[in-house]
């Protein structure tokens, strides 16, 4: 049997979003900042710590019948900055796009410190740098706080 038969695959979708090269171990990460609960009429699909040709191993997220928002692929960047979007209509792949994580992150993020100029009644939005990509941290730039992974959790 050749390796290509060999291959454990989930099924094609018709239509919605495949996000792909989701780093091994990420998936329910991704699926909570999606507000996907299971509880939704939606065909979800979620493969974990398959073997994979670019990285070691990856995850993959499938949703039927949903396409991202701008603000949903940004939050997916700060867990997945190696993720590929693609586009399914009518099972082929119309569209592919990375994800980018930008070097400053604004607006998508709070600061968790209270004392935070940011979290007080000053019209002032949060702004973050990316000191790591993985494990993500990332520093405010008001009070200098570090905000990790769980942290971001906790906020979508
Ligand atoms: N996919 C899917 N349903 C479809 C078409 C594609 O679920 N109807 C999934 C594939 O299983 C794959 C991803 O969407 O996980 C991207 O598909 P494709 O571009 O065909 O795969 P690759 O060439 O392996 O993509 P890349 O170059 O991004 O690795
Ligand atoms: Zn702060």
């Amino acid at each position: 049997m050749s390796a290509e038969n060999r291959e454990v695959r989930v099924s094609k979708i018709k239509d919605g979003t495949v996000i792909d090269h989701i780093s091994g171990g990420y998936a329910l990460d991704v699926a909570k900042i999606l507000g996907i609960t299971g509880h939704e009429h939606q065909v979800v699909t979620i493969a974990m710590n398959v073997p994979s040709k670019r990285f070691r191993t990856k995850d993959i997220v499938k949703i039927e019948g949903r396409a991202l928002s701008r603000q949903e692929l940004n939050r997916i960047a700060l867990l997945a900055p190696k993720a590929s979007i693609n586009i399914i209509r009518n099972y082929k792949v119309v569209e592919k796009q990375e994800v980018k994580l930008p070097t400053v992150i604004e607006d998508i993020v709070k600061c968790i410190n209270p004392t935070c100029i940011t979290n007080s009644n000053e019209p002032v939005l949060a702004k973050f740098r990316v000191d790591s990509e993985e494990p993500l941290m990332l520093r405010c730039l008001y009070c200098g706080y570090i905000l990790e992974k769980a942290d971001l959790l906790r906020q979508f």
